[in-house]
Formats: structure tokens, C-alpha cells, sequence
């Protein structure tokens, strides 16, 4: 029926809309892709706009991974389908004959990416609330604007971008330790950068820095001129910051008061 028409016209008379045309990972790049997400036998990886499969099948062949391919054409899932079973993977990979816009991606450890930068602007907002923070995102040759990628690394002569979800810690949090010394804490954010103040029994110290690594927080603190600076290290979870470095370990921060508007941070 559709044999005088292209392929791209075949898919919009089958209703099909394509926001991204079918261009493969070449395979080297689908290995440099995994080796930057770190992938391992614990992850779920979800690829949005999977193709033939490639990237979800050597998730679970080379990885251990389970691995879930999301795909609206039709004939490329039967392939990639086909392909999983060849290398019998089956087991550890389905695939979602789906929207990626529509789809809920929120199970993913590892969102695996070749689309324009165009589609991961516009699914960026989704990519950081639904991802739990810590989870990884790598992207083929497109960036998501100014959220800078954690690490960029050329392959070939392609770039490859990686980006951890940032867990949300704006906003004042307090926390005391085991001798009673109380902490306060101001942090603003956009997307994995931080700036903040902090005050110890009420007086300001100096915060050297406030790092975001996923679900980890270290602030580093100057208490007094003469000692070395204390590093403090959280994990976030559950709108709470619970303290793992041996100094303070198991102190628990509660936020106090939520970040407004102007708690974000431009140009950083
Ligand atoms: C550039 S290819 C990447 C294929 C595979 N991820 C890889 O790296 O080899 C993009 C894929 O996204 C699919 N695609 C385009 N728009 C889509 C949408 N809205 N929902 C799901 N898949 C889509 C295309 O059919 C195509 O297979």
C-alpha cells in the first residue's frame, strides 16, 4: 500500500510521527557509552528512542543489566526484539513500542540518549524531576543547554556527555551534632552547582565549598583560622541530609525553609 512513498512518509500515514529520524550508535560508541554511565548488574537502564536495540541488549550482554528500549516505530521494535532474542538476552530486555515523551522512564538508574539537542531540551525538566538523584544520564553528541554535563569525553569524532541527577538541596537546613554544636546552612542551586552560607551557634563560618554529586553533599568549613577545614558529607534522601563522613556521622539535617525564587543561581 505504501510502496510509492518514502519512509518518513510511510510513518506519518501510519500515524507514526518520528521526532528524531533512525541514525545507529556505531557499536564502539554504544560500548564508550556504557563504560561512561558505568554501567553494572544492578542497573536499569532505560534507552529512549532505541532503533535496532543495540544499546539495551550490550547493557545486559556486556553489563548484566536489565535494560528496557523505548521505540515508536513499530518495525524497529520487531527488529530489536528479534535481536535481543539472536543474543539471548531476552530475558534481561523488553521493549516499549512507546512515545519517549510519553513514556515513565522514573525506574531508570541509566537514561541512555541519542536524540537532538532539541528533544533533550524539552525533556530535560522531566529527566530531573522523575530520575532519582544519582542516577546517570549520557547522552550521544547532544547537550542539554546550561546543564552542563558532569564529564564530557570525545570519542571517535563524536562527544559523549554524562550527567548524574542532582538531588534537591536548596533551601536552609539545620542539623546538630553529638556535643550540641547547632549548624545552619543556606544553599542555592542550579541544577549540580552550589553557593551557600553557613553558620555555626549562630555565627557565620566560612563555607569553602558545597559540592553535589548525585545524592552526595560534602560541605567543606573553615570553623577557625588555625585548624584545617572540616569536610561534611551527606546523603540525601527523603528531605533529609544524613551525615556519612566519620566526623558528625549519623547527624540528620532537616530543611527548615524552602528554597524561593531567588535561592537559584544564575550564571554558574
Ligand atoms: C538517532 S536514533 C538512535 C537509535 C539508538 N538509540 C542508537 O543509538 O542506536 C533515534 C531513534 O528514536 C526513535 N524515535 C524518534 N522519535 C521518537 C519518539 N517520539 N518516541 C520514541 N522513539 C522515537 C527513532 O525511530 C529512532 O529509532
Amino acid at each position: 500500500m505504501f510502496r510509492h512513498l518514502s519512509r518518513d512518509d510511510q510513518m506519518e500515514e501510519m500515524g507514526m510521527h518520528l521526532d528524531v529520524p533512525y541514525v545507529p550508535t556505531h557499536e564502539s560508541v554504544v560500548k564508550g557509552m556504557l563504560e561512561l554511565a558505568g554501567v553494572d548488574a544492578d542497573d536499569v537502564l532505560y534507552d529512549l528512542g532505541s532503533g535496532d536495540g543495540r544499546i539495551p541488549v550490550a547493557a545486559a550482554l556486556d553489563h548484566g543489566a536489565s535494560a528496557i528500549g523505548v521505540e515508536i516505530d513499530s518495525g524497529r521494535v520487531g527488529l530489536a526484539r528479534a535481536y535481543a532474542e539472536q543474543m539471548g538476552v531476552e530475558h534481561k530486555v523488553a521493549f516499549l513500542e512507546l512515545d519517549l515523551f510519553e513514556v515513565d522512564f522514573s525506574p531508570a538508574t541509566v537514561v541512555t540518549m541519542y536524540l537532538l539537542h532539541t528533544v533533550n531540551l524539552e525533556l530535560r525538566p522531566r529527566l530531573l524531576a522523575e530520575l532519582r538523584p544519582g542516577s546517570r544520564i549520557v547522552s550521544h553528541a547532544f547537550d542539554m543547554g546550561d546543564w552542563r554535563a558532569d564529564r564530557k569525553v570525545s570519542f571517535k569524532s563524536d562527544a559523549l556527555y554524562l550527567w548524574i541527577v542532582p538531588a534537591r538541596v536548596a533551601g536552609t537546613w539545620q542539623w546538630q551534632t553529638a556535643d550540641g554544636t547547632r549548624y545552619r546552612v543556606e544553599l542555592q542551586q542550579r541544577y549540580q552547582k552550589l553557593i551557600g552560607e553557613l553558620w555555626i551557634n549562630d555565627e557565620l563560618a566560612e563555607l569553602e565549598t558545597a559540592l553535589l554529586w548525585g545524592d552526595l553533599l560534602e560541605l567543606v568549613v573553615q570553623k577557625e583560622q588555625d585548624y584545617e577545614p572540616e569536610s561534611i558529607v551527606f546523603h540525601c534522601q527523603d528531605e533529609q541530609l544524613t551525615v556519612v563522613s566519620e566526623n558528625q556521622k549519623g547527624a540528620v539535617a532537616r530543611r527548615v525553609a524552602a528554597a524561593t525564587d531567588d535561592k537559584q543561581i544564575d550564571g554558574v
